[in-house]
Parts: C-alpha cells; structure tokens; sequence
C-alpha cells in the first residue's frame, strides 16, 4: 500500500541504481520489497542552522465557533539564530522560516500525519535528494533529515508537502509556510524590516457547517482546480491590519491550491514591485495591478504615508476573465468563481508616523541570462501544456511515478532556453508533432474555449523570461490580465496564459538527479500535470 515500495518492486533495481545513485542502500535487503534508507545526520555536515519540523494533526481557530481541523508544520529550534523561526499567531501555517545566504541548514522532518508525506523548499536551489521529490516520502513516524547549504540570494520562498498524488489535499489542509532568505546586498538597501515588513499568504479555502475544512466538489472541480469561498491571509479569515503612516514591504506568496489572484489597491493606486519569485528586481517597477498565480510571491512597497488616522486600504482581487474555459466557470461550484472581484484583506492606518523611507532608485545587480549563454539558442526545449479528457498533460505525458526513465535528460551545468506553450487539437498524448501554431493559422474559437491558465513550476534554479506571445492577441480575456505580468526578474513559476507561449532560459547548475517541473495548480499537479528532468 505504500506507493514508493510500489515503485521500487515494478522497476528493475538495475534501471533505479542508475538513475538513483542516491538509492543504492535501497537495493540492499529483501529485494521485492527494499526500503528507502532513512535519511540521517550526516557526520560531516557541520549546521549553522538546525531545527525539527514536524507535519501533525491540529486545531485552530479560523472562523467564530467552534475550531478547525487542520494539518500543520510545527518546529523547534535546536542551533542558530533566535529569529531563525517566527511564529504566526493563531494560524495553521507553518513558522516563517528565516535563512540568510550561506547558511548550512539540517532540518529534521518528522511525520505525524496519518499519511505518508514529504516536504520540498519551493525557490531553494538544493540538492535533488534535498529538494522533497515525492519518491522520499516518508511513512507516518517515520523521520528524513535535510542537509543544505542556502546558496539562493535573497527572497521568499516556501515549503510545502510533495506526495505523490497528496500534495493538493495535504496544502489544502494546511501544511505549508514561507522561507525568507537575506543576503548582504538586500540588507544594505535597508528595506522596510521588522514591523515595517510582513508576510501576506493567501489561500482559499471552503468550510462545511462544522467550520471543518471541505474539499473537493467533484470531477470538474478537480479539472478547474479546488477553489474555496473563504480568502484567508496567514491562515487568518477576513484579515485586517493595523499599520502606521509609512512605507511596508510587504511578501506576498500565492498558497492557493488554484486560485490566481489579481492583486490591486481599492483606491486605484498603482502597486509598486521590488521583487518577485527569486528576489529583488534590479529596481522597483510600477504597475496598475500584479497577477498572482498558485506558487508565485511578489515583494510589493505599499506606501502608508500621508494617509490619514481611520483611513482603510483594502488590497482586492479585481476582475479579470480567461483564465478557465466558460464552460468551466459553471462548473465551478465555489460562490466565488475564478476572475470574480473580492477583497481579500484591509490595511487600517492606526497611527500617524513623520518620517518614512524613500523607495530606492536600484535594488539588486543582476546579470541578464542571455541566449548566447544558452546550449540550444536556436532550439528551444519545449514544455507544451496539452489538456486532454479527463487529463492534464505535459509533453504529452502525465507522471509516472512507477517508471522512473524521464524523457527529459538535460546535461549539468548547462543554461537551456525553453518554450512553454499549449499544444492544442487533441485529447492529449499524442505527442508534441501536433503543436498548434508552428504549422499557421490560428485555431479557432473552440480551441480558446478548451484551454486555460497553467502555472508552470521548475523545481532547481530560477530561470528568467525572455518572452511572452500570445496567438490571439485582441482576446478580451488576455487583455483583463496583460498588464499584471511582472517579465523582469528571476521566477520559479510563470502564469501561461490560453494560446500563450513563453519562453524561458534556464541554468541547470551544480546538481545533478531527478527534479520536477509542474503545474502549480495543485489539482493539475495530482493529476499527472508533473514531469521530471533527468540532470546528468
Ligand atoms: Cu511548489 Cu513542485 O512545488
Ligand atoms: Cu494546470
């Protein structure tokens, strides 16, 4: 019953010792059925930062009455920094985690679910038997130790559950939470910090009469993606704020199971950018509203000063339409459809404060990735995104946990270019011959009508986008989210919009194994919507 045994006995040991090196005291023991080792504590690995981290069972109060049932990381520090784990009050969500650049970090997982579950570090760039495959799931008692050195410059990134096949429940339930990396140049740009810089996590959730989390509103849910009525920010319902007169930097993460957000001010204010999913931009960018997808963070200046005592600031989700096919706008049940306009939380201006920063002219040096630096400048890899009946593909394939041969081998320390696009005219598997568009002429209304949004995840390093094109460029749906896109900076995660292509170069750096890429919509990712890339 425990899938990873699964894997190892429908795979010939020689095939896993190959692609695995890491497994090899996997083919010790009984062969029909050989047991992941037990990741522990290496000898020589020396942490700056070590702390337990445990996925268990709780309650927590969420709406008025009676309490909720969720899953929660819990965590306990052993060495390192006092503020190394911040705590959110109240809230489901795990502790914010606090790393600086550089750092060796030893993480001891403990699993006190009823489930098996592992975790990965979405943003870290670590090691592939670091990085929370869902082949290292661990058995409920069961415990893995994580060792690896934060080489990621500054930014906010997050950690989250990544079993095969329960990542959308185990989120969905509550077990997630933010990383936050410094480095030395972020620090001296004396950002606001303290007080002045807060965590906004926001996810979507539904509850039964109870208050009791409910998942799930049958199939064509799950092909649209799970989406809730009830819009929590840190875990906490109808989430208000009291701020002084003055500049805040706020992170910003996308928790949701599937639900993309386009963040704007109610007053009509600009929202101006300091960084995205990989950290600071190379200088603050302002734009009318941000699309927030699934998997994604933005750093947002939101500037308090000059307001008034009494005055509220509400950051809404506004209108926008396109990103699901109509019919499955009916088929969502939620009484909040995908693209419908919300608040979801209100910054109340308490107290009157003199003197604010100014916002920095530059942020971060960061060197453009370009296509000369690319193995295949003129042939792109691509990812086509192709749903099928009843199936949400990638390259043709959905994941297969039990054959372990990715069709995607990419040598190590190569920049690759990369096109991610959606393959159209099929019910998927056929392949990647039948790309609409390489061959001319559009595809027609239908066509529009059977696709939607995806965010796409690369687990490794971040990559940087050169490019988005859309097929159908006067598409009103398109044009409702065009100027939310933030194209400079380093991300982990893009929105591919319908009929959009984007392309993407990427660095395959320092390790070598199995990582994933993924729609980040987590109902996609359970269904298959997941492949792996082979570094070698
Ligand atoms: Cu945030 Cu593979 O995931
Ligand atoms: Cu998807």
């Amino acid at each position: 019953n425990y899938s990873r045994r699964r894997f190892l006995t429908h795979t010939s040991l020689g095939v896993a010792a190959t692609l695995l090196p890491n497994w090899s005291g996997a083919m010790q023991g009984m062969a029909m059925l050989p047991q992941m080792p037990k990741r522990t504590a290496s000898p020589t690995f020396k942490p700056d930062v070590e702390f337990e981290l445990r996925c268990e069972r709780g309650a927590v109060p969420i709406l008025t009455g009676q309490q909720t049932r969720v899953f929660q990381y819990r965590a306990k520090l052993l060495k390192g920094p006092d503020n190394t784990l911040v705590t959110l009050p109240d809230s489901y969500l795990g502790p914010l985690i606090q790393l600086q650049r550089g750092q060796k970090v030893r993480i001891h997982l403990q699993n006190a679910l009823p489930e098996a579950s592992v975790t990965h570090w979405h943003g870290l760039h670590v090691p592939a038997e670091m990085d929370g495959h869902p082949v290292y799931a661990i058995n409920p008692g069961e415990s893995l130790v994580y060792e690896f050195e934060v080489l990621n410059r500054a930014g906010l990134h997050i950690y989250h559950p990544h079993p095969h096949e329960a990542t959308a429940t185990q989120v969905y339930y509550g077990l997630a939470g933010a990383i936050r990396v410094s480095d030395a140049e972020e620090t001296a740009l004396e950002l606001p910090s303290g007080a002045y810089e807060l965590p906004i996590v926001i996810q979507d959730r539904a509850f039964d009469a109870d208050n009791q989390l409910a998942y799930g509103h049958g199939m064509h849910a799950s092909m649209m993606g799970n989406y809730g009525d009830r819009i929590l920010v840190n875990g906490r319902a109808d989430y208000q704020l009291d701020v002084d007169s003055r500049a805040y930097r706020l992170r910003i993460m996308n928790g949701s199971n599937a639900r993309i957000y386009k963040l704007g001010w109610d007053d009509g204010t600009p929202i101006t950018v300091l960084g995205v999913d990989g950290g600071l931009l190379a200088a603050p960018e302002v734009k009318p509203y941000l699309m927030l997808a699934p998997g994604e963070r933005l750093d947002v200046w939101a500037d308090f000063s000059g307001r008034n005592p009494g005055t509220l600031l509400t950051l809404r989700s506004l209108a926008f339409s396109g990103a699901l096919p109509s019919m499955g706008m009916m088929m969502n049940h939620s009484s909040l459809p995908l693209g419908s306009d919300f608040p979801i939380m209100t910054f109340k201006i308490a107290r009157k404060i003199d003197d604010s920063p100014k916002l920095p002219k530059q942020l971060a040096s960061l060197t453009p990735l370009t296509l000369n630096q690319c193995s295949n400048p003129n042939q792109p890899r691509p990812i086509a995104i192709s749903e099928g009946h009843m199936a949400m593909l990638l390259n043709g394939h959905a994941y297969e946990y039990n054959n372990p041969l990715p069709t995607e081998r990419i040598p190590v320390n190569t920049i690759q270019l990369m096109e991610i696009f959606h393959e159209h005219g099929g019910h998927g598997g056929m392949g990647m011959g039948r790309r609409h568009g390489s061959g001319g002429g559009r595809h027609g209304r239908m066509g529009m009508m059977m696709s939607m949004a995806h965010p796409i995840h690369l687990h490794g390093q971040q990559f940087q986008i050169i490019s988005r094109s859309i097929e159908d460029a006067d598409d009103a749906g398109y044009a409702s989210v065009r100027d939310g896109f933030i194209e400079s900076g380093l991300k982990d995660t893009v929105l591919v919009m319908p009929g959009e292509t984007v392309r993407i170069i990427k660095p395959f750096q320092d390790f070598k194994g199995l990582f994933m890429y993924h729609c980040h919509n987590l109902e996609h990712e359970d269904m298959g919507m997941m492949r792996e890339f082979l570094i070698e």
